[in-house]
């Protein structure tokens, strides 16, 4: 814990929410900010809240000039792969415009410490099983290529000011927290993990199964899922580093292994005690095959020891969430 003031821009979100809750408990003075185009207020349990934009530079260099702010933790984003293939403008102007928006502030005000969300999609298509921060950046949709940017424009700018960064590289984050005081409660999910909840609590019909022709072991897609809230500990743990005074770095953040959607579904048919419907489908614009992180390098860097390497505790995190929001919708 430390008396400075870190800004959580998209606290509001399904991943910033859980990266709050765990900061707040922790004591830490936090101001959320969140435009809540797609996060909920009530999901955030700690801090100062405000609503708006990231990339309001009036606004955000007034939160950074009066909060005494020297930590950023930037979530806010947009994230769904198929809609950027659609709409890549959009992914531009959210994720890099606005990040451009951000760091501009944050030089402004002399912020010392930023972390930032970017993506194992930044990797693309590769022959390697697991990827390493060293493979090679070649995104194969707009969402990852306006991370992409985001990063080159954060290394660019830390190499001539104060500010140090740690990006993050997340691989598939699933699962929700497991005290179940908050989830993940996206409207229109995309993610796989969640869809599947929502078929197994009667929200949707089925799960339709994008791709059975990938060059993968049973033909689906293959990602590495990790948990929420192992992901908040890699955050805590990165603002520690850099509070400590470490280096600017990049770390993947994943288990390093992975699981097909067919053996996701198989778990999820496990945790349910009853199979899920599934309808089979072409592939998904954008998908890669198969993503799995390299992760010795975050695990010598921060130490980061996972607890939730589970896909059957994964899934029931999700499951149980999914069961409150359906009977809070009965209700
Ligand atoms: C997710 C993240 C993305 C992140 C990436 C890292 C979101 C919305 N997406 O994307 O930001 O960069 O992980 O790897 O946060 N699938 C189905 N049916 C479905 C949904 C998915 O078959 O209804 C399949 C997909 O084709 C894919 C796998 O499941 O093979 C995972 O897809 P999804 O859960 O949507 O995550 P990503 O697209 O990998």
């Amino acid at each position: 814990m430390s008396n400075d003031t870190i800004l959580v821009t998209g606290g509001a979100g399904y991943i910033g929410s859980h990266i709050v809750k765990r900061l707040g408990e922790m004591g830490e003075n936090l101001v959320v900010l969140d435009n809540l185009s797609t996060g909920f207020r009530d999901a955030v349990l700690y801090g100062e809240f405000v609503e708006g934009n990231t990339g309001d530079m009036e606004l955000v260099g007034r939160l950074l000039a009066t909060r005494s702010i020297k930590s950023v933790l930037h979530f806010a984003a947009h994230t769904i792969v198929p809609e950027s293939v659609a709409q890549p403008l959009k992914y531009y102007a959210n994720n890099t415009c606005n990040t451009r928006n951000l760091l501009q502030c944050c030089i402004d005000a002399g912020v010392e410490h930023f972390i930032f969300s970017s993506t194992g999609t930044i990797y693309g298509i590769q022959e390697k099983h697991a990827l390493s921060e060293e493979s090679p950046l070649q995104p194969i949709n707009p969402y990852g290529t306006s991370k992409l940017m985001s990063e080159t424009m954060l290394k660019d700018v830390s190499a001539v000011n104060p500010l140090r960064h740690v990006i993050l590289r997340y691989f598939n984050v699933a699962g929700s927290d497991p005290d179940g005081l908050i989830g993940q409660s996206t409207e229109n999910a995309t993610l796989l993990i969640k869809v599947a909840a929502e078929v197994a609590t009667g929200k949707r019909a089925s799960l339709s199964l994008f791709g059975t022709d990938y060059p993968t072991p049973d033909g689906t897609g293959v990602r590495d899922y990790v948990h929420v809230n192992d992901l908040a500990d890699a955050h805590i743990q990165a603002l520690n580093y850099l509070r400590q005074g470490g280096a600017s770095t990049t770390l993947n953040c994943g288990y390093g292994h992975g699981f097909s959607v067919r053996e996701v579904i198989d778990t999820v048919n496990h945790v349910n005690g009853a199979p899920i419907p599934v309808v089979e489908h072409p592939r998904r614009a954008g998908d890669p095959p198969q993503l799995i992180a390299a992760v010795d390098k975050i695990q010598k860097t921060l130490n980061w020891k996972p607890r939730y390497d589970d896909l059957a505790f994964i899934v029931k995190t999700s499951l149980d969430w999914e069961k409150k929001l359906a009977a809070k919708q009965r209700a």
